[in-house]
């Protein structure tokens, strides 16, 4: 049970809880951090009003972070539903999010 756990907790893409609809993971890694990917994360918490549950009420939104998506020499980057954007800001975060809840 114990390896069954670690293995299940140890990778980002495992989760133990269901995911929203929408799924957006923020990079956190050293070259995301650095060219402000927390401020992305915290933006994006702020509007879904989203502080320790990382999941909107109403299930549509999931925002988890991640820690590196292999493109850091365009950071920051996050994906959503998997699918890659680089160099994101946070206008840019908010034309995206927009794009997917329609
Ligand atoms: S640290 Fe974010 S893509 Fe590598």
């Amino acid at each position: 049970m114990s390896q069954v756990n670690s293995t299940a907790t140890f990778y980002d893409y495992f989760t133990e809880k269901p995911m929203g609809d929408i799924v957006i993971r923020i990079c956190e890694g050293a070259s995301c951090v650095v060219n402000g990917s927390e401020d992305l994360t915290k933006v994006l918490k702020s509007k879904l009003n989203l502080e320790d549950e990382h999941t909107t009420e109403d299930g549509k939104v999931s925002v988890e972070v991640t820690y590196c998506n292999g493109h850091c020499d365009q950071s920051p980057t996050i994906t959503v539903n998997d699918e890659l954007h680089t160099n994101v800001d946070v206008f840019e975060l908010g034309s995206i999010v927009k794009e997917h809840l329609k």
